[in-house]
């Protein structure tokens, strides 16, 4: 049988993953790819560090050139992260002729246009499918599985370490910060967890999928971002009492007035099967106009679930190592002169239902002064709750569920709201998305 060998840089969770997982299935994944895959090289920062997996047999390296520039290596799988040295390491070794599988996804959604291009140039590959929810094959689905689709929207709990913290926040009452500890610990969350929990992560990703929904090139920084820091349990529970759960979703949707990127903090309602997926899992709803609504759940972050969709790509590399270079699935699965920027929605002017928790002194006329501003501005009610103050002279609590308006009117009628003397802090305002 052909050998194919793999050059790692990065030995971390991910790198060791891959190398168990290829010692684990390595028979059947010969079988399947028809031949066999050896990681005879890896680089690290640190080569004496204890390892998650056997490192016998690979030649370690603190020097990744030594990997790229390998003439024995045909596929370099790069999971250091970052961008640099991370871009120009993947630059030079396309221009080597080396295909390459990364799970890097603020390289892709950054820099992909440029790096696919790369790639094409030299007639090989640049997979990406490990940086998208961890171990769920959603590029392959997207690229291949949909292509007869015309994407409306695509919906995606896509980041496992915020899916773990508003899960545990939930289910126990835990402290923020504790649980992003037991993610860290874990191995979840990323270098910086600030791209966890600010939403960075999830626009990264997001901006990948929005891509390969509408066949445009790479846009990250039009991908509109609010983390869950804000998230009080507080709101969680009456999320609850109203039939909902709070999410953070990455939603791109395709309108008329051009395409929604944004990553927020989401009411679901909990009749929804993605509104029930927990802990560190990730699930993306995407429907296309012919197959309807269609979900794929995984888990989202984790050293061999990483490693499935690492491995996965490397096969279809291999399978692809003797075909035409035009044979192989182009990068976003358009073809490249049909990739077609398309105008962006600003957050100002998408249109979604709204919760809203508005802190208010318990008095008459309160409730009737808040509804008089909403329905000057063309905002109707859904559901109305009132919470009794807990302590005599604390704030009532009223918490409102509207139906769809356009975020200017809605952020014109919370400041007028908030003018009001017998509103004590400025309003919590979530969006909420019926997913239909
Ligand atoms: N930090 C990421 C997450 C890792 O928690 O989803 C997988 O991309």
């Amino acid at each position: 049988m052909k050998v194919v060998k793999v050059g790692l840089l990065g030995l971390g969770t991910v790198g060791g993953g891959t190398v168990n997982v290829l010692a684990k299935n390595g028979a059947d994944i010969s079988r399947r790819c028809g031949c066999e895959i050896i990681v005879s090289s890896a680089s690290a920062r640190d080569i004496t560090r204890p390892r998650i997996c056997e490192t016998d047999g690979i030649q370690l390296t603190t020097t990744p050139e030594d990997i790229i520039n390998d003439p024995d290596i045909q596929i370099i799988v790069e999971l250091m992260g970052g961008e640099e040295p991370a871009k120009s390491l993947i630059l030079k070794a396309l221009s080597n002729g080396k295909h390459v599988v990364t799970a890097n996804k603020a390289l892709i959604a950054n820099h992909g246009n440029e790096l696919f291009a790369v790639a094409e140039k030299h007639n090989v590959t640049l997979a990406y499918e490990a940086a998208i929810a961890g171990g769920i094959p959603i590029v392959k689905a997207m690229r291949e599985g949909l292509s007869a689709n015309s994407i409306e929207w695509l919906a995606g709990i896509i980041n496992g370490t915020g899916n773990f913290i508003l899960t545990e926040m939930r289910d126990k009452g835990s402290a923020f910060a504790d649980v992003l500890k037991e993610a860290q610990e874990l191995g979840y969350a990323e270098a910086d967890p600030e791209y966890d929990v600010e939403g960075i992560d999830a626009a990264h990703k997001l901006c990948i999928l929005a891509s390969l929904a509408f066949g445009m090139p790479l846009d990250f920084k039009s991908v509109y971002t609010e983390g869950i820091s804000t998230i009080t349990p507080l709101d969680v529970t009456y999320a609850e009492e109203l039939g909902y759960r709070i999410k953070h979703l990455g939603v791109a949707r395709k309108t008329d007035k051009g395409v929604e990127m944004r990553v927020h903090p989401t009411l679901i309602p909990e009749k929804r099967l993605i509104a029930n997926v927990d802990g560190v899992m990730n699930a993306v709803v995407v429907k296309g106009n012919a197959v309807g609504s269609t979900l794929y759940y995984g888990p989202g972050a984790g050293a061999e679930a990483t490693a499935s969709a690492v491995i996965a790509d490397i096969v279809d590399i291999c399978r692809q190592l003797d075909a035409p270079s035009d044979s192989a699935v182009p990068a976003l699965g358009f073809a490249t002169d049909q990739l077609k920027a398309l105008p962006i929605v600003p957050i100002e002017e998408i249109i979604t239902a709204y919760y809203l928790r508005l802190s208010v002194e318990d008095k008459p006329g309160v409730m009737a002064a808040i509804t008089t501003i909403l329905g000057n501005n063309g905002i109707s009610i859904e559901a109305v709750q009132q919470k009794e103050p807990e302590q005599h002279g604390a704030s009532a609590q009223v918490i409102l569920l509207t139906n769809s308006v356009v975020e200017k009117s809605m952020l014109i009628a919370l400041a007028q709201i908030e003018t009001l003397d017998s509103v004590n802090q400025p309003a919590i305002r979530i969006r909420v998305e019926s997913l239909q």
